[in-house]
């Protein structure tokens, strides 16, 4: 048995302005988990700390929290991997949401965005019109296994920097839950889908792979591309910025080996939009007085036709 302080983020917002924060001493097996940490100090010492579990097992979704910073499930996080060298293990709600009580946070910003996916199946047929269930090829049901891991724990909204600068962005695990209808071959919604989670500000994701650590996998970054791809081979509201952007970052760097912004600010903003580019002609006065506006033409690097190559085979959409 080891001694391990807890030491956790307290605040009830019935009755609390401010938090404060306890430390709860348990003596529980090294090798433990934050959760049953958690529960022994429920148990023995105060059993006015709250927190959210249920299965214990990394199943439900239910216990994700902010552990020494960090954002995971506490029922998947032994304790001799996070404590300090005192066997403290600090722990908070996850960020990105409002605290209600302790470790319990709002959640409905979160179940807001997943609900308005209408996350269930729109077949174009009926049930009824199947003497059995709907069959799927298993090539087909390849690219969906690994996003229906998806347990809702909201780890990754909880991690993601554009959710907590633009709370009106999808967010991570929606726009993976997305992917996971949309490439679905019984579904009949994909354009509708693929819409409505642009709407959602699905060009806004930095790519900045903070939301690759999922405890399930399900790595959500990168079917966050993969929505981006759909949405650009299906010509969905190729008008807005954010697909404009992406082809013409990927055109010049095709074109010259090189990014060419004057050339991207133009084709994000619109060659032909006035105001727009009467918007960015203020950026582009500061740069040329301080002497770094970009050329307007570059010349290719050597070999450049080597880095079309790379395009082919990664498959790059340019136009
Ligand atoms: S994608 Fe991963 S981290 Fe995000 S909600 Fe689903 S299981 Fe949790
Ligand atoms: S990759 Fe995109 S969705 Fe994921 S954390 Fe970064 S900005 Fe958020
Ligand atoms: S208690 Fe269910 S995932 Fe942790």
């Amino acid at each position: 048995m080891a001694q391990i302080t807890l030491d956790i983020f307290r605040f009830d917002e019935a009755t609390d302005t401010v938090p404060h924060r306890d430390k709860v001493a348990v003596n529980v097996p090294p090798t433990t988990t934050v959760l049953d940490a958690l529960e022994a100090a429920k148990a023995e010492v105060d059993g006015s700390i709250s927190f959210r579990r249920s299965c214990r097992s990394a199943i439900c979704g239910s216990c994700s929290m902010n552990i020494n910073g960090v954002t995971g499930l506490a029922c998947k996080t032994p304790c001799n991997t996070v404590m300090d060298e005192n066997g403290v293990v600090s722990v908070d709600p996850m960020p990105n949401f409002q605290p209600m009580k302790d470790l319990v946070v709002h959640m409905d910003p979160f179940w807001d965005k997943y609900t308005r996916l209408k996350p269930y199946l729109q077949p174009k047929d009926k049930d009824s019109d199947h003497e059995r269930e709907r069959r799927v090829d298993p090539e087909d049901m390849k690219k969906l296994v690994q996003v229906a891991n998806c347990v809702m724990c909201a780890t990754c909204y909880a991690l993601c920097p554009v959710v907590s600068v633009d709370p009106s962005f999808a967010g991570p695990a929606a726009i993976a839950y997305a992917y996971r209808f949309i490439e679905d071959v019984r579904d009949d919604q994909r354009g509708e889908r693929i819409a409505q989670i642009s709407d959602d500000y699905l060009w806004l994701c930095a790519h900045c792979y903070a939301c690759s650590y999922c405890p399930k996998h399900v790595d959500p970054h990168d079917r966050i591309v993969d929505v981006k791809r759909a949405a650009i081979k299906d010509r969905v509201m190729m008008n807005e910025r954010g697909p404009r952007h992406a082809l013409v970052v990927n055109k010049t760097i095709r074109q010259t080996g090189m990014l060419q912004e004057t050339e991207v600010i133009q084709g994000t903003v619109g060659r032909f939009n006035i105001t727009g580019l009467i918007k960015v002609a203020p950026l582009g006065l500061r740069l040329a007085s301080r002497g770094k506006l970009p050329p307007i033409f570059m010349k290719p690097i050597p070999k450049v036709d080597e880095i079309g190559i790379i395009f082919d085979a990664l498959e790059v959409p340019v136009s």
